[in-house]
């Protein structure tokens, strides 16, 4: 006993200490829940139910006990738009009229990019023959990787604020299922699309800003002035972002190998309740943590000064002013490496890893949140994560799109794809079903344009 008294008079003389000089008390934190959180009944996935007569025994007086549970739901309702019987998609986008585009990281898959054409079914957007590069009729033409006026792997699409296409392309074929190819210039690229399907700018990179082995994964615009793409690499070996200048078409790489694009090497991530590794079936067949993914998912805040970024290998979440990304590294710049990489701010842990992120016009960042089956958000003004939706159905959400519809209502729009259950984390075997969903919710705020 007599340990333990000393230690509550110290902290009693602690506290006494600090109240007497501030008044401020321990509860004085930033308003929880935020405005436009749903109620609790809404938000907590709890409930109470009986269990089945075989699991209390043969007791009655347990078998009417009312035992806490998890419902595994809370937020908006969850509504399925489009099923996928076909190829695995990654990238969804929604025009203000309500057209889907949709993208498959593809393999041998016979299109990359499409517009969905009914609730189950999708056709190639803008056609079949730009998805149609010149090794898909040629197997074995080597120079099917730099092709650029056709689509090699389109990894991600977006809709802008002028309700405009883009097609991101990783431009590295991949092969047997798993094996990207390297990037050669002018394979991987930027493409702009009108709604009609009218291309409007193709952006391709140097080989000292997109590498052999990079991995463009996401895209967005900021259209404000001459306008500026911000675009992740994932690549684990060197992850950084690139930055283009719209107007002029010059690009550029900032935060290399940075902490904040990297990958968490020791993450095991756990995806309903299990822990995930990856488990190639290929050689030398050694299990891994889940570290194969960089600098993943990214949004840019409403008002365009901060692009919000996160690696899908980490639970982590980042955020840079635009300010610092604008300035090319150059002998006109010297510094500019230097001082993006100090102006990067750690937002903290956000308890799942996470790969797509996106604003809307109120200042939420969504959040993907494959280790719970959710999407949370982080509000800026609070500093917090919030939950949104969370249901059993959200297995593994990958991208995440905002739409305001002309027709009405604003929804946050997202693709479920079952990653983790792939053959490379499956030690080979493919435990993914068909079909492949999409989803969306409503939100209160609309799309954040950037104009
Ligand atoms: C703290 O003390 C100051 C000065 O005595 C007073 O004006 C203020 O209202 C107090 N704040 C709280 C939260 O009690
Ligand atoms: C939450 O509680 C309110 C007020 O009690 C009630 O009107 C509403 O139906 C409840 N919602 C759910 C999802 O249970
Ligand atoms: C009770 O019965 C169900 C359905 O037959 C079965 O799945 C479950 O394992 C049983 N539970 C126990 C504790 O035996
Ligand atoms: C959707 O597009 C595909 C490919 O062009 C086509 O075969 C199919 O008939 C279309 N379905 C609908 C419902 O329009
Ligand atoms: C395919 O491409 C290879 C390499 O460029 C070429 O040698 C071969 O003739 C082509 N085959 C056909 C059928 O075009
Ligand atoms: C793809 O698989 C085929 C058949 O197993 C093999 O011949 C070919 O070398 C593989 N290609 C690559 C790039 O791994
Ligand atoms: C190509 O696609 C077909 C049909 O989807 C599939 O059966 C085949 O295994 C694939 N081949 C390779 C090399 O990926
Ligand atoms: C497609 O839309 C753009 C932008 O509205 C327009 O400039 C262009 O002429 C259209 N192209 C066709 C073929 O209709
Ligand atoms: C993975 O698959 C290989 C090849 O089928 C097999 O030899 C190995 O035992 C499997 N490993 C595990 C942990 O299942």
């Amino acid at each position: 006993m007599y340990p333990r008294i000393q230690l509550a008079g110290l902290l009693l003389s602690v506290i006494v200490l600090v109240a007497g000089q501030d008044n401020s008390s321990v509860f004085d934190f930033p308003e929880y829940p935020p405005p436009l959180t749903p109620p609790p009944n809404q938000t907590i996935a709890d409930s109470v139910a009986t269990l089945p007569a075989n699991e209390t025994g043969g007791d009655p007086a347990l078998a009417s006990a009312l035992i806490h549970f998890d419902t595994g739901k809370f937020g908006p309702p969850v509504e399925l738009v489009h099923a996928y019987f076909d190829f695995w998609p990654t990238g969804v986008a929604v025009s203000s009229d309500g057209r889907i585009f949709t993208s498959f990281p593809r393999g041998n898959e016979s299109f990359t990019l499409a517009e969905v054409n009914s609730s189950t079914t999708e056709k190639p957007f803008p056609d079949q023959d730009t998805n149609t590069p010149p090794a898909f009729v040629n197997a074995s033409n080597p120079g099917f990787s730099i092709v650029t006026d056709k689509f090699i792997l389109v990894q991600s699409v977006i809709v802008d604020g002028q309700d405009r296409i883009w097609a991101l392309d990783v431009g590295r074929p991949r092969v047997n299922g798993s094996t990207l190819m390297a990037a050669v210039p002018g394979g991987p690229k930027l493409i702009g699309f009108h709604l009609n399907g009218t291309r409007f700018t193709t952006i391709t990179f140097p080989a000292s800003v997109v590498f052999a082995d990079s991995s463009l994964n996401d895209v967005r615009v900021d259209l404000r002035g001459d306008g500026f793409a911000y675009l992740p690499d994932s690549s684990p070996q060197r992850p950084g972002l690139v930055v283009v200048d719209l107007k002029t078409g010059v690009s550029w790489r900032h935060l290399d190998n940075h902490p904040s694009t990297s990958v968490q090497v020791d993450l095991i991530s756990f995806h309903n309740g299990v822990p995930t590794y990856i488990h190639p079936p290929i050689s030398p067949f050694a299990t891994t943590p889940f570290n194969r993914f960089a600098a993943d998912g990214v949004a840019l805040s409403a008002d365009g000064e901060y692009f919000y970024f996160a690696p899908l290998s980490a639970r982590r979440l980042f955020r840079i002013p635009t300010s610092f990304l604008k300035v090319q590294p150059s002998a006109l710049n010297p510094n500019a490496i230097l001082l993006a990489n100090q102006a990067v701010q750690d937002l903290g842990d956000v308890g799942s890893h996470l790969n797509g992120l996106e604003s809307d016009d109120q200042g939420f960042i969504y959040l993907t949140a494959p280790e719970h089956n959710a999407i949370n958000r982080f509000n800026p003004k609070t500093g917090m994560i919030e939950p949104f939706v969370r249901n059993p159905f959200i297995q593994w959400p990958d991208t995440l799109a905002v739409a305001s519809l002309k027709d009405g209502g604003n929804f946050l729009y997202f693709t479920c794809n079952q990653l983790w259950l792939s053959p490379d984390y499956q030690n080979g075997t493919d435990l993914r079903t068909k079909p492949y969903a999409m989803f969306r919710v409503p939100i209160e705020g609309g799309k954040a344009k950037q104009l």
